[in-house]
């Protein structure tokens, strides 16, 4: 009896001291509520931002079309950017009105022609018009926000310090849905759609587009038949357009549109006849 008495004090003493000590020892966790939707998007922090820089920078702002390592003869290296953006503003060549390395990048994306980098300006202008598209322009159509967060991306991704602000209110770039899936983009209504969902004009001369890096298509239709044109779509390689590099137009399309939009092209390019 004494033995069972002193075994149901001594565990009395010792649950008390685990209570006490996991009360006051160790540090109580507690999992944060998650914070409410406005929150996320009102509060998106500089990082936040600079993973949609990323995005946008990889996807819908078609940068990697052109700025890639395959094809380091035809864009330059955006590697190093925070500090090239900087050097830009002392060279002799340059005539902007940029006074930051920030204003610097800006005014390469919505006016390229500004400062041509040199080696790589359109064929025959002696380096004075830029091949790039203006990217708030139609081929690519960024807004402002979405504009500054790929800035905050080119200056931070090799260490340098994003200067961008971060967006507000109405400017305020979509937050990317925590955990949300990337919806599917719709398929194209028009072949005009398909060119900008496609970003072909960002490097052909079609519709509404100026692009400069690939062949001028408005008079494409007179020139090639149906089959060369799907040809030219699915396996850009198989002919290549006289005087243009071959790996520079996506070999990819043949698993990215549908057949519609493919068809719709077709007709489209086969009726440009200048
Ligand atoms: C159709 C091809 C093409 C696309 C698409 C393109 N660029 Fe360019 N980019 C070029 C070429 C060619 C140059 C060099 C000529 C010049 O200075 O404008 C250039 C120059 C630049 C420069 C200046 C580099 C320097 O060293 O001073 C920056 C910055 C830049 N691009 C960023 C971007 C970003 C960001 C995107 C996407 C939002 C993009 N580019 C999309 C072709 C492209
Ligand atoms: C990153 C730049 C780039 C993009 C984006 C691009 N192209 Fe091209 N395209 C080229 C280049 C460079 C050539 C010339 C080399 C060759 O024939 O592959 C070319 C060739 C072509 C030709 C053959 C022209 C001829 O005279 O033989 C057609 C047609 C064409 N592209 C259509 C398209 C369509 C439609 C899209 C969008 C769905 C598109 N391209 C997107 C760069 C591009």
């Amino acid at each position: 009896m004494q033995t069972f008495l002193k075994i149901g004090i001594f565990a009395l003493i010792a649950l008390a001291g685990y209570t006490l000590f996991a009360n006051f020892a160790i540090p109580q966790v507690r999992p944060a509520p998650p914070p409410a939707e406005e929150e996320t998007i009102g509060a998106m922090g500089m990082d936040q931002y600079i993973a949609l820089g990323r995005k946008i920078f990889e996807g819908k702002g078609t940068c990697t079309l052109c700025h890639n390592p395959v094809l380091a003869g035809r864009a330059p290296s955006l590697t190093q950017m925070h500090a090239t953006s900087e050097q830009r503003l002392n060279d002799p060549r340059y005539k902007g009105k940029a006074k930051t390395g920030e204003e610097y990048l800006r005014e390469s994306m919505m006016e390229p022609s500004t400062f041509v980098v040199a080696g790589f300006g359109k064929a025959g202008t002696n380096d004075t018009e830029s091949p790039m598209p203006q990217i708030n322009g139609p081929a690519v159509g960024l807004k402002p926000a979405e504009i500054n967060a790929v800035i905050a991306f080119l200056q931070t991704k090799d260490g340098g310090k994003a200067t961008v602000p971060l967006p507000t209110g109405a400017d305020a770039a979509p937050a990317p849905a925590a955990g949300a899936a990337e919806a599917a983009p719709a398929p194209a209504k028009t072949p005009e759609e398909a060119l900008g969902k496609y970003a072909c004009g960002a490097c052909h001369k079609i519709g509404a587009f100026a692009g400069a890096v690939g062949p001028d298509l408005t008079k494409i239709g007179s020139k090639r038949d149906e089959a060369y044109l799907r040809r030219a779509i699915l396996d850009p390689n198989a002919d290549i357009a006289t005087g243009f590099p071959a790996g520079v137009m996506p070999q990819d399309f043949g698993n990215k549109m549908t057949a519609k939009e493919l068809e719709m092209l077709i007709k489209y390019l086969k009726a440009q006849k200048g």
